[in-house]
């Protein structure tokens, strides 16, 4: 569980073959530029084989986050983080998005905490994802998180945020 800035309490849990719909329409529900951002590609819906995946979370170390606020006898979606561990290297890769109407309530960073402190509970040492350079507010995020911004050499399009994972002590909890 985890208090808003605006108030609302949201609360954080994998994903379940049962939300495919609803998280179907989250994705839909995102702004053009909002997907854009998270997908970095111009998509109108998360293709089926992509969402089918997207539910199917566990499977080859691959897992998938959502955040929902409780509703009378429903919940709604507002945020959802999919992301990789990577045994080879140790590390965890991840992407993320927060419902716009819930922008800049700190669902994302308490995201971002989140994922630190399950990343560091499946053995990673190192947690990455990649952004648009355009995108702002993940950059100012990343920052404000801790994570080192590199280059991309092979597409100055792209950036990625990293940092190295020390210890439980550092990655405050979220949820
Ligand atoms: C990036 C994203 C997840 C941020 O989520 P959020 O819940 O709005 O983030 P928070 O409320 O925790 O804000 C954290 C910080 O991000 C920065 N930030 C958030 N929104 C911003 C905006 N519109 N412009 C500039 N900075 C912004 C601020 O530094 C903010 O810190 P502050 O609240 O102390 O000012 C959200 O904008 C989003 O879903 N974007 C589309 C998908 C995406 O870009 N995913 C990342 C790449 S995979």
């Amino acid at each position: 569980m985890f208090a808003c800035r605006n108030g609302h309490t949201v609360n954080v849990r994998f994903v379940e073959t049962s939300d495919r719909d609803n998280l179907r329409d989250y994705f839909r529900s995102l702004s053009l530029q909002s997907r854009h951002n998270r997908f970095m590609a111009a998509l109108s819906e998360l293709p089926a084989i992509e969402l089918d995946r997207f539910i199917r979370s566990g499977e080859e170390n691959l897992f998938t986050l959502i955040v929902t606020m409780a509703g009378t006898g429903s919940e709604t979606i507002v945020g959802e983080a999919r992301y990789a561990f990577h045994s080879g290297s140790l590390s965890v890769e991840f992407g993320f998005s927060v419902s716009d109407p819930w922008h800049g309530v700190g669902i994302g960073t308490a995201l971002v905490n989140d994922l630190e402190r399950r990343s560091f509970t499946l053995g990673a040492e190192r947690i990455f994802g990649d952004a648009l350079y355009s995108n702002t507010p993940i950059r100012r995020l990343a920052r404000k998180c801790g994570y080192e911004a590199v280059a991309n050499a092979a597409d100055c399009k792209l950036i990625r945020f990293e940092k190295l994972l020390v210890g439980p002590q550092d990655i405050p909890s979220a949820f």
